[in-house]
């Protein structure tokens, strides 16, 4: 199972945001709902073995984080507006007194109070790798290295903050490169997502639908 972690360093945690203006009212919370449709949709369907976290570190909620879980997501489009209303429904349900962690506020989609350390209670074994425009070449980097359950942090159109940087790297991550130059961050995502599926062994479906 192939888990994104998306840093949104100005994205609000709260339901506050206009749907008219998402770019504009939600500190950039697009540039992070793009990662998720990279990161869990196919042309027909979900990718039901990704789980993608929303790390929110805007707003008097900050921080918090959303959850997108592939195996039991239901109503993901891949228009932005649809996409906004589940993260704006999610943020603006009421957290039960004395929950702990993710709580599902919606089909396959959790908030937890807190950030990183939120996501990585939640995580669970698996490779850490931080994409950077100049980390060592993801090319490079060995079949049985992105096997298993690797974990990907990625930044948003800010970068990664330096803090966020020795966190993740102090995870063990190493740091990769999808190509020499500086992309979007949901392009990355899809650029990570098709070497993972150009390493599956042949004839080896992906999980889905
Ligand atoms: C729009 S870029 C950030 C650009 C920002 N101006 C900066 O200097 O960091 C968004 C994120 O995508 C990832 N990224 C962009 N291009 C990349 C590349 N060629 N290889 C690996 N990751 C990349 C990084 O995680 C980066 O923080």
């Amino acid at each position: 199972m192939a888990r994104f972690v998306v840093i949104g360093q100005t994205a609000t945690a709260s339901a506050d945001f206009s749907l008219e203006d998402l770019a504009g009212s939600s500190g950039r919370l697009d540039v992070l709902l793009r990662c998720v449709r990279a990161a869990l949709l196919y042309s027909h369907g979900v990718r039901r073995d990704v789980t993608v976290y929303l790390v929110l570190l805007a707003g008097p909620d900050a921080p918090r984080t959303l959850r997108f879980d592939g195996a039991s997501a239901k109503y993901v489009r891949p228009d932005e507006r649809p996409l906004a209303t589940l993260a704006k429904k999610a943020l603006g349900a009421e957290r039960p007194v004395g929950a702990r962690g993710f709580v599902e506020r919606r089909h396959g989609i959790a908030v937890a109070d807190g950030g990183l350390d939120a996501v990585v209670a939640d995580l669970g074994p698996g490779r850490a790798f931080l994409l950077d425009e100049s980390g060592d070449d993801i090319r490079g980097i060995a079949d049985a290295d992105l096997a298993g359950d690797p974990v990907f942090f990625i930044g948003d159109h800010l970068g990664v903050s330096a803090s966020m940087r020795d966190r993740v790297l102090a995870l063990g991550g190493r740091s990769i490169a999808v190509g020499p130059e500086s992309l979007h961050s949901d392009d990355v995502v899809t650029l990570v997502t098709n070497e993972l599926d150009r390493r599956r062994p042949r004839g080896a479906p992906a999980a889905g639908l």
